[in-house]
């Protein structure tokens, strides 16, 4: 089981309050599917991803960068269970969507990139950063864990 020091779940609660799902959810979204051109694989009915501009402005990868946020969000809720509230979600990605685990760790990257960017040094500090990047790892285990 994950050990979270109380200073660790401050920054978690503190960034999560501050993050607009709606800005950050469809970014970093974005950011995968530009940055890491294969995972463009898993959505091929999302319509025109030829460039970063259109990838930017295509209305399904917003949607659907809000529904990641969605599932985040189960996770900051359930800080000291992720693994069980991400079991049907995790099975989900393996059986059916058969993405690859690898894809987890960096949207995970791209989260944090937008995360960053859009706090600043000031507020995401190198403290706010350990807490959040051990988060994600959690996170992105919890999803791979029902991959066999
Ligand atoms: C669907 C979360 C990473 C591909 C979903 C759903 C959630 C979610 C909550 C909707 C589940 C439902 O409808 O019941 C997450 C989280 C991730 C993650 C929290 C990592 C932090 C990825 C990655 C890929 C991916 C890296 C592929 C590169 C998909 C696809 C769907 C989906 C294809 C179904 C989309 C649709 O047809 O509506 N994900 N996901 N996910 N995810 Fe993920």
């Amino acid at each position: 089981m994950v050990e979270w020091t109380d200073a660790e779940r401050t920054a978690i609660s503190t960034l999560w309050s501050n993050i607009d799902v709606g800005e950050i959810g469809p970014q970093a979204l974005s950011r995968l599917l530009v940055v890491f051109p294969w995972t463009q694989r898993y959505f091929p009915n999302f319509g025109d991803l030829s460039t970063p501009a259109a990838i930017a402005a295509n209305p399904k990868v917003a949607q659907h960068g809000k529904t990641v946020m969605g599932g985040l969000e189960t996770a900051v809720k359930n800080m000291d269970n992720i693994k069980n509230a991400y079991a049907k979600l995790s099975v989900m990605h393996s059986e059916k969507l058969h993405v690859d685990p690898d894809n987890f760790r960096v949207l995970a990257e791209c989260i944090t990139v937008v995360v960053a960017a859009k706090f600043g040094p000031s507020v995401f500090t190198a403290g706010f950063q350990e807490a959040w990047q051990k988060f994600l790892a959690v996170v992105v285990s919890a999803l791979g864990r029902q991959y066999h």
